[in-house]
């Protein structure tokens, strides 16, 4: 399989590269972007991968999700997580995903339309600082790789912690993009790029590593932390898009010219045809449990 820098040549021949938002991190503002369809196709690329089949189950379990449970998911994009969910929680449970992307909600509509449990998915247009729900609404409330793209994480989970009951819980999942080692003949280009682009894009990108703290810090009892680790050795299409869209930013933020970045995209390519590719990154998952105290201070 070849990688090529795809995205900037897309901009540019639509024109549309004035359209992009003026954060570098598309996540906050996807339908600002011009590419909002293929984001929202990286999502389920992402979730059909077998490595994020398991850690996504896992993290549910770890939560843990139970049948007849109300679910809110924060940050629902495509619905990979809410159709999980609704397995989960089955015909007598519900879950609400909420996502400030109107694009997001209506692919994750189409795309519950032949799930057997459809009757008991809802979606809302809403960012997750200012959830449109009563306080102590849902069983869970969780938020699965969003904290790492929003402006304030800790108003994000405390308006979760609000909607949530007294002995509810509240789960956040994170990359982590401090642990990301993938193989590649030049280390030194392969940091500047990888490392150089995370920094440009992300206000904290190891956001997953201080998600046990800030659900202390937000009063949550019993936090947990649950670890896992998405594995690739064979250049899945969600990691073939990753690292080119990784490429084409290290363009866009001016770490390497196109020649470069292409150079190291072709790296790559001949590692996958010599069976040396792997690439791995951690995602830290975190629960907490809202204490009965939190009623009176809402
Ligand atoms: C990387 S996607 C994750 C989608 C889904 N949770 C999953 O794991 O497949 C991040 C999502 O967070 C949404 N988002 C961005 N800013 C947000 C905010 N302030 N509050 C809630 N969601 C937000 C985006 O629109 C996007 O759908």
């Amino acid at each position: 399989m070849t990688l090529a820098r795809s995205t900037a040549g897309h901009r540019r021949r639509t024109g549309l590269r004035a359209e992009v938002a003026a954060h570098p991190d598309p996540w906050r503002s996807v339908d600002a972007q011009p590419e909002a369809a293929r984001l929202l196709e990286s999502l389920e690329a992402r979730g059909r991968t077998p490595s994020q089949i398991r850690l996504r189950r896992r993290f549910l379990r770890f939560v843990p999700i139970r049948a007849g449970q109300r679910v809110l998911e924060v940050g629902c994009g495509s619905g990979v997580v809410m159709r999980d969910l609704a397995t989960l929680v089955g015909p007598r449970g519900a879950i609400v995903g909420v996502d400030p992307s109107q694009a997001a909600l209506d692919v994750a509509r189409a795309l519950a339309r032949h799930h057997p449990l459809r009757r008991r998915m809802r979606w809302r247009l809403a960012g997750g600082a200012a959830l449109p729900f009563p306080a102590n609404r849902f069983d869970a409330a969780l938020a699965i790789t969003v904290l790492l793209h929003v402006a304030d994480p800790e108003t994000v989970v405390r308006e979760m912690v609000r909607v949530t009951r007294p002995g509810g819980r509240v789960g956040v999942q994170d990359q982590d993009f401090g642990t990301l080692a993938v193989t590649h003949p030049d280390r030194t280009l392969t940091d500047r790029i990888m490392w150089g682009v995370a920094s440009h894009m992300y206000d904290e990108p190891f956001s997953g590593r201080r998600l046990p703290g800030l659900l202390r810090a937000v009063g949550l009892d019993d936090v947990r932390l649950s670890t896992e680790v998405f594995q690739d050795t064979t250049l899945e299409p969600f990691t073939k898009t990753f690292l080119e869209r990784r490429a084409d930013n290290a363009v866009r933020f001016g770490l390497v010219d196109p020649p470069t970045a292409q150079t190291w995209l072709d790296g790559f390519t001949e590692l996958v045809s010599a069976g040396g590719f792997v690439l791995t990154f951690n995602y830290y998952g975190a629960v907490g449990v809202k204490p009965a105290a939190a009623r009176a201070r809402r």
